[in-house]
């Protein structure tokens, strides 16, 4: 199967002029990122469409948001993802949040190969990261109810996170969820939500 690094419609106007550093990063986690265990085997396409562009809408939720020069912390990075096409589509620091340390390692010498100075990979327990109000990203980590269970009474915060297809209920007189649906690629639908804090 041939590999097209394409972009959807939506993804266009914010990675066109990306495409190269999201290239170089796609190489990065085919092969140190599946050597090191940060991802599982996984073909070239798969690697783009499920890990870079899926991460990129994580990038325009930010700029429809009109979120610049923020620290954003993505918890339970693994291999950078969303963090890693968050900073590079955006000029907001991403804060690389992982429990385990060989993976914050392997994002640190990640940092030096795709020269990106707006990223921090740190060392942490997200349990304790989310303690403090601010801006969150995650996917495949936490499900919207456990986001929800942790951001409450956190103001002036908002948590994007990835989530299954159907809605969660949730308290509206302490959360707005806007529960948000959009293509990788020309088949697989995707879903994130945009919580936040009343
Ligand atoms: C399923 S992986 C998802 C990785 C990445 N976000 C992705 O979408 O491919 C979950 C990651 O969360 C990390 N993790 C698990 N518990 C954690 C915690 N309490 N604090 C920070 N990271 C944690 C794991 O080490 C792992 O890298």
């Amino acid at each position: 199967m041939n590999f097209e690094p394409q972009l959807p419609n939506w993804g266009y106007e914010l990675a066109q002029k990306k495409l190269d550093i999201l290239i170089k990063y796609h190489s990065w986690l085919k092969e140190t990122g599946i050597k090191t265990g940060l991802i599982s085997q996984k073909n070239d396409q798969f690697i783009w469409d499920e890990f870079i562009v899926h991460s990129l809408y994580f990038s325009i939720i930010f700029q429809e948001l009109e979120i610049k020069n923020k620290t954003i912390f993505d918890l339970g990075t693994g291999g950078g993802i969303p963090g890693i096409p968050l900073a590079i589509t955006s000029n907001n620091l991403i804060s690389l949040i992982d429990i385990k340390e060989s993976r914050i390692n392997e994002l640190i010498r990640l940092k030096n190969i795709l020269n990106l100075d707006n990223i921090k990979p740190t060392l942490e327990d997200a349990n304790k990261t989310i303690v403090k109000e601010g801006l969150f990203v995650s996917r495949c980590y936490i499900s919207t109810e456990n986001a929800l269970n942790l951001l409450k009474n956190k103001e002036n915060s908002t948590y994007v996170v990835s989530s299954a297809d159907k809605e969660t209920e949730y308290d509206s007189e302490k959360f707005h969820v806007k529960h948000l649906n959009f293509y990788i690629n020309k088949e697989d639908l995707r879903h994130i939500d945009v919580i936040t804090v009343k």
